[in-house]
């Protein structure tokens, strides 16, 4: 069974790049008037999260933006995947070396149903949804990307994690094979993410598959990755193979590797800088060639996401816990 058959992608929620492009042409007509630090997790464990209740409409809000999304071309060349290389052109210029079918990922931890799941199956008989989200990375560029997924929460759930379950870890594929780069240790392989439970659940979260409507490229983390859209760009792990339900605040690659300047809950922060440059601006990526970026704008708290998100952080030190 295709990925296709296994989810339902209704056709019509698919947007190509032209036609966004055309909306946003006559949207623009319609709307001729302007309308418009320090780092490192000191203590092992931060305090449990506040309870929060989020509406559905409040969680929509955050799905769609009327920002212009970046080219299929540079979301596709201009990437960070440190398995195929650490120059931004690299995972895009590597050999297509990574099988991605078939494709199993192992979910265990403290979940009454743990298991190893063929795609199809951890993905069957959900919708699939386009959903335009902002990736800001750590180093200060950033793009806006028509995401196609499913809420992770929808697929975590399907496991049933217990009540010890306050945390989620993500593994990548580590396959030297597969992946050339692994051979050189850029990084502590493998790959490995964490978020906590709740930011797990959260309706923005996604298990993306695609952009624009087209299945993941290797270069993005084909065949699923995370995107996880308040926090850094590294926090949104790719080719994921491994899910675990854990108790104590997981280990991650780049919190090890400098962990005093990528902190476990990474979420964008214009006011926390990371100790060697600031975070208030960004560009975003915005085509190739003389003018790659566009011009520096002001970063958002939770990058643009606080009305959705900040609730899970009431009385949490943004500082320490960065
Ligand atoms: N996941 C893995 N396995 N390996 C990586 O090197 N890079 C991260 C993240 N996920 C990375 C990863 C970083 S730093 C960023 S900014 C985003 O992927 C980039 O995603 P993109 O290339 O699709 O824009």
């Amino acid at each position: 069974m295709s990925l296709r058959d296994a989810l339902k992608i209704p056709a019509s929620q698919i947007t190509d790049e032209s036609v966004y492009m055309d909306r946003r042409r006559l949207m623009a007509a319609f709307a001729a008037a302007p309308a418009l630090g320090l780092s490192g997790c000191v203590e092992a464990e931060p305090p449990a999260p506040p309870k929060t209740t989020l509406t559905a409409a409040q969680a929509k809000s955050g799905y769609r933006t009327d920002e212009t999304p970046t080219r299929y071309e540079d979301i596709t060349t201009y990437n960070n995947f440190y398995e195929f290389g650490t120059g931004k052109a690299d995972p895009s210029r590597a050999k297509r070396t990574l099988r991605t079918s078939p494709w199993t990922v192992a979910v265990g931890g403290h979940c009454a149903k743990p298991g190893k799941v063929a795609l199809e199956d951890l993905l069957k008989g959900l919708t699939a949804e386009e959903r335009v989200y902002r990736l800001r990375c750590v180093e200060g560029w950033s793009m806006v990307i028509p995401w196609l997924g499913v809420p992770l929460a929808s697929v975590l759930k399907r496991f049933e994690p217990t009540s010890q379950a306050k945390f989620v870890a993500f593994t990548t594929l580590a396959d030297p094979r597969q992946m050339p780069a692994v051979a050189w240790p850029a990084l502590d392989w493998p790959y490995r993410e964490g978020l906590r439970i709740d930011e797990a659940m959260h309706p923005l979260t996604l298990l993306a598959i695609g952009i624009y409507g087209k299945p993941l490229l290797q270069q993005n983390g084909a065949p699923l990755r995370l995107v996880v859209p308040w926090k850094y760009g590294f926090k949104s792990i790719k080719s994921i193979v491994a899910i675990d339900f854990v108790e104590k605040m997981p280990e991650t690659a780049w919190h090890q590797a400098q962990p005093s300047e990528y902190g476990f809950f990474s979420n964008v922060n214009p006011d926390v800088d990371h100790p060697r440059w600031s975070q208030k601006s960004e560009r975003r990526i915005a085509g190739t060639g003389s003018k790659l970026f566009a011009d520096r704008i002001p970063t958002r708290m939770f990058n643009g996401y606080a009305e959705q998100v900040a609730g899970m952080y009431r009385g949490l030190d943004l500082r320490k816990w960065s």
